[in-house]
């Protein structure tokens, strides 16, 4: 994936293809002329999502699964090998998010949260990275967070997942060094996407925030796309987005000053309070 052009063509999976950046990362290369297969577990707005891709490229497939159902995967991961063109480009993007202080947080939204974003890339990864590996070529991209550089207050458990993800990729992308095939991770920051109205809630602050963000603040799903899109022709092992970047800088040169500053923005707008909110 050197070049624009060489887009024409590559066969692309992206899971979470149904909304926000999956779908944004779909139409973009499918403007740039690439097959795309999409995936996700919204049945109706999967099939929203594959007209409106239609609408601007070449006709995609659709396919419903929960990437968090392991058997599902590996099913639908023996079928797509066999009857689809090989992948040149696997996006992981399906995620979800539980936003609560650990202390509010069950055992069974960390099996929900760990399902969907860790196990689900990982699983997935682990299905279709052979025929990638026996062709010498592919890549691998992950939407991770910048909760997966910086642990964010209010949603430890989403942040362990994210931190969970970029540890993976990182790794991932020193063993299959020399195989020609790449790794790339995506961090943003907010964006605005429907990942909030599908967020499990346990906590006031939060959610009285990102229910009505500030009109300024936040990156549209269509930049963090082409951001994507950019770091996988450039080969980039680590994007990191938004004005929030500032904070993984800050806390690379200064962890400590990092670590209150995060606390007091933390304090002052209240993500760490508990109860009052539900699923
Ligand atoms: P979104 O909610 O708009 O899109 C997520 C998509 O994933 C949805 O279409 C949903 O149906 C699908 N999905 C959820 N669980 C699934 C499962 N088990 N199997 C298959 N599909 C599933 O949210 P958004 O924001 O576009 O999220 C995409 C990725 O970006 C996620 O991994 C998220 O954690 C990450 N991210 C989002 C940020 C934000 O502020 N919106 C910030 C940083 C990262």
């Amino acid at each position: 994936m050197n070049t624009k052009t060489s887009w024409n063509d590559a066969h692309v999976l992206v899971t979470g293809a149904a909304s926000g950046i999956g779908l944004a990362t779909a139409l973009e290369l499918a403007r740039r002329g690439a097959r795309l297969a999409l995936v996700d577990r919204d049945e109706p707005r999967l099939e929203a999502a594959r007209e409106a891709v239609a609408r601007v490229g070449r006709a995609p497939t659709a396919h419903r699964l929960d990437v968090a159902d392991r058997e599902a995967v590996g099913a639908f991961a023996e079928r797509f090998v066999v009857d689809a063109a090989p992948l040149d480009l696997l996006v992981n993007n399906a995620g979800v998010a539980v936003v609560a202080p650990f202390t509010a947080t069950s055992a069974t939204d960390w099996d929900w949260v760990f399902g969907v974003n860790v196990r689900g890339p990982l699983e997935l990864t682990r299905a279709l990275l052979p025929p990638m590996l026996a062709r010498g070529r592919g890549h691998l991209a992950f939407v991770a967070s910048l909760a997966g550089l910086i642990g964010a207050p209010g949603m430890v458990a989403y942040s362990t997942t994210k931190f969970a993800l970029v540890g993976f990729a990182e790794a991932l992308r020193l063993e299959l060094a020399g195989t020609g095939v790449d790794v790339t991770v995506v961090c943003p920051g907010y964006v605005r996407t429907g990942l909030h109205a599908a967020t499990r809630y346990q906590n006031v602050g939060f959610r009285r925030f990102l229910d009505a963000p500030p009109r300024w603040y936040g990156l549209e799903a269509d930049e963090v796309a082409r951001a994507l899109v950019g770091a996988v022709e450039a080969k980039r092992p680590l994007v990191a987005l938004g004005p929030e970047a500032l904070g993984w800088y800050l806390k690379r040169f200064s962890p400590a000053l990092s670590f209150a500053l995060t606390r007091l923005t933390a304090r002052l707008a209240g993500v760490m309070e508990a109860g009052g909110c539900t699923s």
